[in-house]
């Protein structure tokens, strides 16, 4: 008989609000997701999201270079393997990881990113900045990719989209505000089938 699949160990890593990480911890308390939180981290030491995760009683931290300027990603490597890490997720998180981390983490980082990707990602496409320039362009789309982290900007493959069509006069503002509720569902849509094993994910096969 084939073992059930092992309850994933979950970290997040967060800059901001963290709106997305809270969907996701929502969805594990109420079952409908089958993940373990463990521990949030963030480079910025009044990020909603740091509440977020206390609120939950999971580990919440605050690490930059201001508080760990000679061994920052010692440290935040240190708590990922303190907690038994087994997927990172990065809800909107404005730095890089170090280079140790995503190597011993290859192909177990995902990130949310609120356009579809290739299009409108890359360095200094975060925020409104990309619902600007999606609207900008006069695109009829947009949406929300889910897709593994490397060491660039939203390069890695990517593992999941949605789309949504713009409306006529639609603004930055207004797109911004229904591509996160999309993000919302499709990073908790795509953390279920990682759960369930039906979307395999080459990095957590020992
Ligand atoms: C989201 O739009 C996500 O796609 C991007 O950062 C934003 C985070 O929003 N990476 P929130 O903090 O989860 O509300």
């Amino acid at each position: 008989m084939s073992q059930p699949p092992k309850q994933l160990k979950l970290a997040f890593f967060a800059s901001g609000n963290g709106s997305n990480l809270q969907a996701i911890l929502d969805a594990c308390a109420s079952s409908e997701l089958d993940m373990s939180p463990q521990v949030v981290i963030s480079n910025n030491s009044k990020a909603y999201a740091l509440t977020r995760g206390q609120l939950a009683g999971i580990g919440s931290h605050h690490f930059s270079s201001k508080t760990h300027p000679h061994n920052l990603d010692q440290t935040i490597l240190n708590t990922l393997l303190e907690h038994s890490v087994d997927l990172i997720v990065l809800v909107g998180y404005m730095k890089k990881l170090g280079d140790e981390i995503l190597e011993r983490f290859r192909g177990r980082v995902l990130n949310i990113h609120p356009a579809l990707l290739p299009e409108f990602g890359g360095h200094g496409m975060y925020g409104l900045k990309v619902h600007q320039a999606v609207v900008a362009a006069g695109a009829t789309h947009s949406g929300a990719t889910v897709h593994l982290v490397d060491s660039e900007y939203d390069t890695g493959p990517i593992l999941s989209q949605a789309r949504i069509p713009l409306s006529s006069g639609e603004t930055p503002e207004s797109l911004a505000a229904k591509v996160l509720a999309l993000e919302h569902r499709l990073l908790v849509e795509t953390l279920q089938k990682i759960a369930s094993g039906e979307l395999e994910l080459e990095g957590l096969k020992t």
